[in-house]
């Protein structure tokens, strides 16, 4: 439904010059739910714009329902009215001076060939009922609520039966628990449309939670694309494993890369752990084994003599209770873990225990953080 293809987008001005975008390759399949994750200025909204055809790229080609709407090669460029899309701003940008009736209708009236009234009016209604809006027409738009301008500018986005909506940080502006609400009343709603969806966030949760597959962005390039379970449980990289959900490292050189099952070994500080290796990995090379703190057991409480393959004893080094879970810190092979007890537990500051990381669910990834290796050689 959307191919992006080496796409390139600069901001050149008196200021200086942005590389945003740097070749990114996206493929989007029709009815798809697919986001944009990342951080604060990684380049996701500049590649919505791109799509849009709001901001104009200076290399690449994209694709909207194999209409080429930007090429460098045959410098096509379509404008953003020719590409049949509905967009939700971040600022959600809803006329102050409309009422919430003509601010949905706004993109009918700005048609080229002119739509009946009945019309509009038909489809104004329709959009703003499935957003949860009808009654509401005559208010003036400054007076919705946050919630209410939200689903205000997805309504004007969805009026005209765009092929892709487009939506940048639309939650983003609502408390807590609305945005926990219409996260899945979203997606519930994209689904039921079956509107290709491209959805731009910096938040993981949300990510995670309404996506089919999500693209993890740094830097203008994507550094990872997957579902929500293959980018949390299979990060290629520190960075993705740092940016999505919580994270332990330990750090290692690779021992040996085939043990069987799929695994390899890590020596990391005293002992040896066997984990889930990337590809291509040699002996000797660092690794940062990632473990999240989900998934390390407790072996017993009296540190017994039992460590072996994976089984290691811990200090526990700090707990913070906070209802859901006793989140403790332990300090194993002098790294610290994250590790996550029932909110029963009688974990006390200074038990040792034996702590198990089961192997497949510890995953290498290249490298050691900077300050592990300053610290390592600030030792040499
Ligand atoms: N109009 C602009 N002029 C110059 N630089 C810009 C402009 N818009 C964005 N940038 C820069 O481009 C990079 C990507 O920005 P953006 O796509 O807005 O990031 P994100 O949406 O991921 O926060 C950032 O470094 C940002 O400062
Ligand atoms: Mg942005």
């Amino acid at each position: 439904m959307i191919s992006i293809r080496n796409l390139d987008v600069w901001y050149r001005s008196d200021a200086g010059e942005v590389h945003a975008v740097r070749g990114i390759d996206i493929e989007i399949k029709k009815g798809e739910f697919y986001t944009l994750l990342g951080p604060s200025g990684c380049g996701k909204t500049t590649t919505l714009r791109a799509l849009a055809g709001l901001e104009r790229p200076e290399g690449g080609e994209i694709r909207i329902a194999d209409q080429v709407v930007y090429a460098e090669k045959t410098n096509t460029n379509i404008p953003p009215y020719d590409r049949e899309l509905g967009m939700v701003f971040q600022s959600y940008a809803i006329w102050p001076h409309m009422n919430v009736f003509e601010n949905v209708a706004f993109p009918l009236r700005e048609l080229p060939k002119k739509m009946p009234e009945k019309q509009v009016k038909e489809l104004v209604l329709r959009a703003l009922d499935l957003v949860q809006l009808h009654g509401l027409e005559n208010r003036a738009a400054p007076y919705l609520s946050g919630g209410q301008q939200q689903r205000l500018a997805l309504a004007r986005a969805i009026v005209n039966g765009p092929r892709v909506l487009l939506l940048d940080e639309p939650l983003s502006n609502l408390d807590a628990k609305l945005r926990e609400e219409t996260r899945r009343e979203l997606r519930a709603l994209v689904k039921r449309l079956g509107i290709t969806t491209v959805f731009v966030t910096h938040d993981q949760l949300e990510a995670l939670t309404m996506s089919d597959r999500v693209a993890v962005m740094k830097d203008g390039v994507i550094a990872q694309e997957g579902t929500p379970k293959e980018i949390y449980h299979a990060p290629v990289n520190r960075f993705v494993a740092e940016f999505i959900g919580t994270a332990n490292f330990l750090e290692g050189t690779v021992a040996a890369v085939d043990v069987g099952e799929g695994l390899g070994t890590v020596t990391c500080g005293e002992g040896l752990l066997s984990s889930v290796l990337p590809e291509g990995v040699t002996p000797g090379e660092r690794v940062s084994v990632v473990v999240r703190p989900e998934d390390i057991e407790l072996r017993g409480k009296e540190c017994a003599s039992e460590p072996g393959m994976n089984v290691m004893p811990a200090r526990v080094q700090d707990l913070v209770f906070i209802g859901e879970s006793l989140d403790c810190t332990l300090n194993a092979w002098g790294q610290k873990l994250r590790f996550r007890a029932h909110p029963s537990s009688e974990l006390c500051v200074d038990d040792m225990v034996n702590i198990c990381l089961p192997p497949s669910r510890c995953r290498a990834v290249m490298g050691h953080s900077e300050v592990v290796v300053k610290e390592a050689a600030e030792k040499q």
